[in-house]
């Protein structure tokens, strides 16, 4: 009987399954931290002699038993897993996590531009084509899909969106977000976190995921243009423009926030206590979960230098108001923030609203209750339905920026030559972040898919169109690299056909492996371009770039233009879709493309800025001068404005505008239009920007159709950050514009306030 009780008793111990602790106030200090932490997932795994990933039961036990890690990010070996293998995955890791501690595991997972990183899944087109459809429903429904597929596969996190504002073309990541316009970025991340979450962020459901709006803030304009490395920024711009999409984006439930890498005018932005903590949490009210960047903490005392070594270093970083710690490979966090604790240098207020922030973050996905979903509960993934947005939203990103005598779109049973090194690649449609981190072994998982020259073939006939890359990038070299050019061939096989369609523009790549020494596109490139043009063939330009490379020298030989950025998967068959007519040009640049590299400049910018030559001695100047402007795009069809209309001529700070304005297809095609709506400040007592974007809409209209679209803006819209922080809406003139229409109302008085938002 004794010898039956002791088994008993040692089979209850091995499988004891703790009860689930929902409450701060059922965790010890150690299970506080624990949940404070992030590790990668390559930490506790071994790969079998296939290459794929298993769980090492022992070592991912005592990170859970011993460390209660609360959080574990990205795929293995950053690598896509199938679907099937995710299950496998993150069910260990959740059952070890319930067992240990008795709380879910938080898995995060960067999904970019859909399912990144499972096999089998969608990519659509990456966020700069999304903000080139100017649609926000394109963003909703690729985020809402999205989100499916992540919640699929057990994955109740995404590190998306990234609300960064690409305004300087040299950074490396300037397609990971919404273009150069900060409106822009917050209408398209607030529709993203609500595809990405649902409609009530207190009950995320088993379609949604938690999302992370990232890099707060001022990610995207370093001095150097590298990756990570400062920024400097002034105090009202930061507040004006870098915070707006990061604002929007709480107001639409945003459950968490990764913070940016580098410093912002000299301060580590994972040190600086008035952006994490005063702005964001404190003035906003704002109750989600704040985390770092991968290895941040390390890099204050590593490479920022601000602290003395790691304890310092999470000294600083958790007293800022740093919720979690991305690691991402050890536990030494754990020892040490609890020394910090039992020192009094992090006070045990801050552990606890941290571990609150975590838990209830946890509560709100329903991970107490069903830490894993099943896949086979979500049929439609990788699926048809998917796809068909997939192709949609690429096909209204691209952005047509020439058509010299109408040259597109191409008739059935030309002879075409698809030619240049992004056109038979399907890595370089997608871009970074496509089943590896660097994006450089899609053409492995993707080969399901056509790339551009199999598009073509498809859409023309096989018969009618030859591919002869004449440049091809070196695939096992770094991604900027190119084989030896054999332009010649090209020349030769251009011979006979009616049209060159070149494909030019960059290879895959993120972060700081994406950093570059010149804009300028490679000269391999441009020379067979330039060789091309020599046949007197009419050449049509298909972009396929990250961000903008500077082609100044070969668009003039070029009759059409097409910027496709990356339009993922079904970015092929869009573009052939386009080519031929069958699908109509509706995409706009979301940013300004450069001609020359010493004139970076945005659209917003100011008119001192530009200087035109002075009369005398003193006679300098300062051009502007740009390849193609913001907002830039044609269409195979036309359109014309009239009747711009506003309701009142005089307002006030707490009135509402109506601006209206017809809009007429007066072309033969049925096409889509963005109409954008402008503001500008005639006089201000700090410079101000030459013209703002303030509302914009898209509408479809049928040949001779015409429609009144209706903004409502509110005065309030109209407000800049003045030289003092506080918000400032002066009395004076300001002119509202949609395409070349314009009318001018008038402020009657002087308006100052100093919340965070306008
Ligand atoms: C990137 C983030 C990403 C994180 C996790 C970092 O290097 O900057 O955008 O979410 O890694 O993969």
């Amino acid at each position: 009987m004794r010898r039956f009780f002791i088994i008993i008793l040692v089979v209850l111990a091995t499988c004891h399954v703790q009860a689930a602790k929902t409450d701060i106030s059922q965790l010890t200090l150690e299970e506080k931290i624990g949940q404070m932490v992030q590790l990668v997932t390559d930490l506790f795994g071994t790969n079998d002699a296939k290459g794929v990933f298993h769980i090492d039961k022992t070592k991912a036990d005592t990170l859970f038993s011993k460390y209660k890690i609360g959080s574990i990010l990205n795929a293995p070996n950053t690598c896509a897993p199938t679907a099937q293998q995710w299950e496998e995955i993150i069910g260990d890791i959740q059952r070890l996590s319930m067992k240990h501690i008795g709380v879910p595991c938080l898995f995060g997972l960067d999904q970019n531009h859909g399912s990144t990183y499972t096999q089998g899944g969608t990519l659509f087109p990456q966020n700069i084509n999304v903000a080139a459809t100017f649609n926000r429903e394109v963003a909703r429904q690729c985020a809402e899909a999205t989100a499916y597929e992540t919640r699929a596969v057990s994955v109740p996190w995404t590190f998306s969106p990234t609300l960064d504002l690409g305004r300087d073309a040299r950074w490396p990541r300037i397609y990971e977000n919404f273009g150069e316009d900060c409106y822009v970025n917050a209408e398209m991340g607030k529709a993203q976190t609500l595809g990405f979450q649902g409609e009530d962020p207190n009950h995320v459901d088993e379609h949604h995921v938690a999302v992370s709006l990232k890099h707060y803030l001022g990610y995207s304009v370093p001095w150097s243009g590298k990756d990570r490395t400062p920024a400097y920024i002034a105090p009202a711009l930061l507040r004006e423009k870098f915070f707006a999409p990061f604002l929007a984006g709480i107001e639409a439930g945003a459950h968490s926030i990764m913070v940016n890498s580098a410093s912002i005018n000299g301060m580590p932005v994972h040190a600086n206590h008035e952006l994490l903590t005063t702005w964001l949490k404190e003035e906003t009210g704002w109750d989600g979960v704040l985390i770092t960047d991968w290895a941040d903490v390390n890099n204050l005392y590593t490479r920022e230098m601000v602290a003395k070594d790691k304890k310092d270093a999470l000294r600083i970083a958790i007293n800022a108001g740093i919720d979690m710690i991305m690691e991402p490979y050890s536990v030494d966090a754990c020892v040490l923030l609890k020394q910090l604790v039992e020192e009094g240098k992090v006070p045990m207020s801050r552990i606890d609203d941290a571990v609150s922030r975590i838990l209830r973050m946890k509560q709100r996905l329903g991970l107490f209750q069903h830490p894993t979903q099943r896949l086979k509960d979500y049929p439609k993934f990788g699926g048809e339905e998917f796809a068909k947005l997939a192709l949609e939203g690429a096909a209204e990103s691209m952005v047509l920026l020439k058509n010299e005598g109408n040259i597109l779109p191409m008739e059935k049973g030309k002879k075409i030559l698809v030619t240049g090194p992004n056109a038979n690649q399907m890595r370089c449609l997608n871009g970074g972040w496509s089943y590896t981190w660097q994006g450089n072994r899609t053409d492995e998982f993707a080969s399901q898919y056509n790339t551009i020259y199999e598009a073509c073939c498809h859409e023309f006939g096989e018969e009618n169109v030859r591919l002869c890359q004449g440049v091809t990038y070196n695939e096992k070299g770094q991604w900027w690299e190119e084989n030896e050019p054999d332009i010649d061939a090209a020349v030769r096989a251009a011979q006979g056909v009616d049209v060159i369609v070149a494909c030019i523009g960059e290879n895959s790549y993120t972060e700081t492996p994406g950093n570059l020494t010149d804009l300028t596109l490679s000269e391999n490139q441009r020379n067979l371009v330039k060789a091309l043009a020599k046949t007197g063939k009419p050449i049509v330009l298909v972009l396929n770039e990250g961000r903008p490379r500077i082609i100044a020298d070969i668009v003039p030989l070029a009759q059409a233009v097409v910027d496709i950025m990356l339009p993922g998967n079904e970015g092929g068959d869009a573009l052939a879709g386009l080519l031929s007519g069958r699908f109509n040009f509706s995409g706009r640049l979301p940013y300004t493309y450069p001609s020359e590299i010493n004139s970076l400049t945005n659209y917003d910018f100011k008119k001192s800025e530009e200087s035109a030559t002075m009369e005398g001695a003193y006679d300098y100047n300062a051009k502007i001068t740009q390849q193609w402007g913001f907002g830039t795009g044609l269409s195979y069809t036309t359109f014309e404005y009239g009747n711009l209309q506003v309701d009142k001529e005089h307002f006030t700070k707490d009135d509402v505008l109506t601006v209206s304005i017809d809009v007429t297809n007066s072309g033969g095609r049925t096409g889509k239009e963005s109409v954008l709506l402008y503001s500008s400040d005639l006089i201000a007592s700090m410079v101000p920007d030459g013209r703002r974007l303030r509302q914009f809409e898209k509408i479809e209209l049928q040949p001779g159709e015409k429609r009144t679209v209706s903004f409502s803006l509110p005065a309030r819209d109209l407000a800049f950050v003045g030289y003092d922080g506080r918000w400032t809406l002066e009395e004076g003139e300001f002119v509202l514009s949609i395409g070349r229409l314009t009318t001018k109302v008038v402020c009657d008085q002087t308006y100052t306030w100093d919340t965070p938002n306008r």
